[in-house]
């Protein structure tokens, strides 16, 4: 397929001065003390919210927060029919990057610029989703589950973060409206198709030279809250063989995550990535340690497998030392293969725009996970420098962000005739 059989060559390319301009005015959007951190529901979130209207209006779209606080900048088409959706997330983790998720609305944003003029049959929304990093309500992905009717009013009004705040009022702090978060739901059909545009967050692309993937399946995590209760006792007076060492089994639990992931291949990761150890002082034997346990993986015969060898192990550790040791399912969510259809229709865009791509899976999870309840969803990856993400160190190239936006907005002209 040759390039002159690209649709958007009608309308101007996205620019990477523009975008390298909205990137570098997104940075400034975070936690002075601790680059780049813009929690969901902060300050700087909402601060970042603010800027993000401004530049959805420049870019002629109608902006609007729905019930869950997610940003829609909408524009209409030309007949009435459901919209062709653009999205990712502005909220980071802690000390993260400047690309995580702002890559793909930024895209968006451009896309829409570029799309100025031009009128599509399609409505188009390019959403900014509400809360997609882990938060402190115990749950990620928020506004994207809202949409898709995984996440409801009740549950909002009863999660709570340390502080006592409940999920539904945070929701409200960015415009949402929490305990209306059921009108924040949208019927499967009621959106005609969901594109995503995000980092790799991984190596392959950007150790393969390769511009552009275009992923085929997305990694879903399954995680546990692990509480081992073993005996506070005083560190130097304690003979070593009447110790019920809660940290001691604890460390046991972070290595049999590790092992468990690495034996069991076939794309499984495991992480232990937070520990809270009670009462935390250098002289005193630990008697509480509880630990979030984050395992990952791609066929589901894998994550089923690793989940029990874990579960086992757990319970093996308790017995042998004596402590208590209780896991608590957070997260069963299920990995998502991506309709070749609309791998097809972003690879025959690539090939329009005249951009070298790869087939590529997710190790991360993302919106894009739960808007595939509505309607086909597709993901383009742009590379980012030696694979790494949720660092300050993450890093993508502007020219990779406006090569893969340019194949973005091929694929929406292809969709707003198919779709
Ligand atoms: O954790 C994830 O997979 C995503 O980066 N929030
Ligand atoms: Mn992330
Ligand atoms: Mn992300």
């Amino acid at each position: 397929m040759s390039a002159a059989d690209a649709l958007s060559a009608r309308c101007p390319a996205p620019d990477p001065v523009r975008l390298a301009a909205d990137l570098a005015a997104l940075e400034r959007f975070t936690r002075p003390d601790r680059p780049y951190t813009r929690r969901a529901f902060s300050d700087e979130d909402r601060a970042a919210r603010a800027w993000l209207a401004d530049r959805m209006t420049a870019a002629g779209l109608a902006v609007a927060v729905d019930a869950a606080g997610n940003q829609i900048g909408r524009r209409a088409g030309t007949r009435s029919a459901p919209p062709l959706m653009v999205g990712s997330h502005l909220d980071t983790v802690e000390a993260g990057g400047r690309f995580d998720g702002i890559a793909g609305v930024l895209a968006g944003v451009e896309v829409a610029r570029c799309l100025a003029g031009v009128p599509l049959a399609h409505p188009l929304e390019i959403v900014n989703f509400t809360c997609e990093e882990p938060s402190d309500f115990g749950l990620s992905t928020i506004g994207s589950r809202a949409l898709a009717g995984k996440l409801d009013a009740a549950t909002a009004a009863r999660l709570t973060d340390r502080g006592g705040r409940t999920l539904a009022d945070a929701i409200d702090s960015v415009g949402g409206d929490g305990r209306g978060l059921d009108r924040a739901r949208r019927a499967p059909g009621a959106v005609a198709r969901y594109l995503e545009l995000h980092i790799e967050q991984a190596v392959s692309l950007d150790r393969a030279g390769v511009p552009l993937g275009v992923v085929t399946a997305i990694a879903a995590p399954s995680r546990y809250r692990a509480s081992v209760r073993g005996r506070q006792d005083h560190a130097g007076g304690t003979p070593m063989g009447d110790r019920r060492d809660a940290l001691a089994a604890a460390a046991e639990i972070v290595l049999a995550v590790e092992r468990l992931a690495r034996e069991a291949g076939r794309g499984m990761v495991g992480t232990v990535g937070t520990l809270d150890v009670h009462p935390n002082m250098v002289n005193i034997v630990p008697g509480a340690v509880d630990l979030l346990v984050d395992f990952r993986g791609i066929e589901p015969g894998a994550i089923a497998a690793t989940l029990a060898a874990f579960e086992a192990e757990a319970s093996a550790i308790g017995a042998r030392r004596g402590v208590a040791i209780a896991l608590a399912p957070l997260l069963r969510e299920q990995p998502l293969a991506i309709d070749g259809a609309m791998v097809g229709l972003l690879e025959d865009a690539a090939a329009a725009r005249g951009v070298a791509w790869r087939r590529v899976t997710s190790g991360a999870s993302h919106d894009a996970n739960h808007v595939a309840r509505l309607c086909p969803i597709g993901l383009l990856f742009v590379p980012c420098r030696d694979g790494r993400s949720h660092c300050p160190e993450e890093w993508a190239e502007v020219g990779h962000l406006a090569a893969a936006a340019g194949v973005l907005l091929e694929a929406l002209l292809r969709l707003d005739r198919v779709a």
